[in-house]
C-alpha cells in the first residue's frame, strides 16, 4: 500500500498483470492501466447488453445466482456502492455490505484479519474502496484465489469501472473514439478517476486528450501519459467533444494549492458562456459528487448537453459486465487448476 502523501501521478507500479488470467481474461478488476483495448471493448459491448436489464428488477439474469458478493467501502461514497449492490442483485448475487463504521475495524482488526475472517464466510467478490492507494491490490494479493477483487476507488490511485461507465457514456453520444477531442478539467492531482480515465481514453485511441487545471492541480510528469496540459480554461475548452469536470477534493487538500473557490470559479468553473467554446453538440460529464457553484454552474450541470445522470445509470450496466467477466475468468482458471 501506498503512502498518499505522494503526489505523483501514479502511485507507484502497481502491477496489472495480476488482474488477468493466463488466457488474458480479467479475474480482478483493479486498474485500467496495461489492459488491452479489446478488454475494454468487450466490458463496453457487454455493458450495452445490459443497459435495459437494470431498469427491470423482475428481469434479473441468474448469471451469479449462488455467488456471494461482498462490499468493503472504507470510504463514503453515494454511487459507486449503491450501482454495485444493484448490479450484484440484478445478477442474483447475494450481497452484503459491511458497515465498517460498526464493524470490528474500529476495534483495531487489521485489513488481513478482516479479509482472512470475510473469506471464511465463503465469500466469491469483494468490491473495494479505500482512501489509500493499491489498498485493493493488496487484498487481491492475499485473498483467495477464488475471490475476485473489484477496485470501487483507492486513493489518488484507480476508479476503473468509474472510467469504464464514462467511456460506455461516451461511446453512445459520440460512437468512435478516434476522432474526439476530450478534456478533463479541474483536481487532476487527486483525482483517480482522472487517471483511470486517461488510461482508457488512450488505450481507446482518443485522438486528444487534455488536462485542464491551475498548475497546482496538475501531477509533475502527465505528459507522459499522452495528454496536452492547459493552465488556461478557455484555451483547453476550445473545440472539445467531450468537457469532464473534476469535483475539488477539499478533503484531500493540504491547503495552498487554490486561492478561494470564488476564485477558482471564475478562473476554471464551467459556465455556460465557457461552454459556447466548445463544440456546439459537446456533452458535459462529472463523476459526482458535484460542488455546484465550485466546478460547474448549476445551469450546466442540468442543462441540455449535461449527461451527468446517464453516466450513473450506465454505472449499474458497466458493473454488471465487469463481474460477469470476472466470474468467468475464475471459472476458467480454477478450471484449470
Ligand atoms: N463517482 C463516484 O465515485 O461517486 P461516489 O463517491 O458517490 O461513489
Amino acid at each position: 500500500m501506498r503512502n498518499d502523501n505522494s503526489q505523483h501521478l501514479t502511485p507507484g507500479a502497481l502491477p496489472s498483470s495480476m488482474q488477468l488470467t493466463r488466457e488474458g481474461q480479467l479475474k480482478h478488476f483493479l486498474t485500467i492501466e496495461g489492459l488491452p483495448p479489446l478488454l475494454l471493448e468487450e466490458i463496453l459491448n457487454r455493458a450495452e447488453q445490459f443497459l435495459d436489464l437494470p431498469n427491470k428488477a423482475q428481469n434479473k439474469a441468474p448469471v451469479l445466482r449462488g455467488k456471494t458478493v461482498m462490499n468493503l467501502f472504507f470510504e463514503n461514497s453515494t454511487r459507486t456502492r449503491m450501482t454495485f449492490e444493484l448490479a450484484a442483485q440484478r445478477l442474483s448475487a447475494d450481497v452484503v455490505t459491511l458497515d465498517i463504521r460498526h464493524s470490528s475495524t474500529s476495534k483495531g482488526e487489521s485489513l488481513l484479519d478482516t479479509i482472512r475472517n470475510l473469506s471464511a464466510m465463503n465469500c466469491d467478490m469483494f468490491i473495494v474502496r479505500h482512501q489509500h492507494s493499491g489498498v485493493a491490490h493488496f487484498i487481491a494479493r492475499y485473498c483467495p484465489p477464488h475471490i475476485s477483487v473489484l477496485n470501487a476507488g483507492d486513493g489518488y490511485h484507480q476508479h476503473p469501472t468509474q472510467a469504464m461507465l464514462d467511456m460506455l457514456t461516451i461511446r453512445q453520444h459520440k460512437k468512435e473514439f478516434p476522432p474526439l477531442k476530450v478534456g478533463i478539467v479541474g483536481d487532476i492531482l487527486h483525482s483517480r478517476v482522472a487517471r483511470s480515465q486517461i488510461h482508457a481514453l488512450t488505450t481507446l485511441c482518443t485522438g486528444e486528450v487534455r488536462v485542464i487545471a491551475p498548475r497546482t492541480l496538475i501531477p509533475a510528469g502527465i505528459e507522459q501519459m499522452g495528454v496536452n496540459v492547459f493552465n488556461n480554461m478557455e484555451q483547453g475548452l476550445d473545440d472539445l467533444d467531450v468537457i469532464i469536470m473534476l469535483r475539488l477534493q477539499k478533503e484531500r487538500m493540504q491547503g495552498g494549492l487554490l486561492p478561494s473557490e470564488r476564485e477558482y470559479f471564475s478562473l476554471y468553473g464551467l459556465t455556460e458562456e465557457r461552454l459556447k467554446l466548445a463544440k456546439s453538440d459537446a456533452i458535459v460529464m462529472h463523476p459526482g459528487p458535484v460542488n455546484r457553484g465550485v466546478e460547474i454552474d448549476s445551469r450546466v450541470a442540468d442543462g441540455s448537453q449535461s449527461v451527468i445522470l446517464q453516466q450513473v445509470s450506465n454505472g449499474i450496466a458497466v458493473r454488471m459486465a465487469v463481474m460477469t467477466m470476472v466470474m468467468s475468468g475464475q471459472a476458467t482458471e480454477q478450471s484449470l487448476l
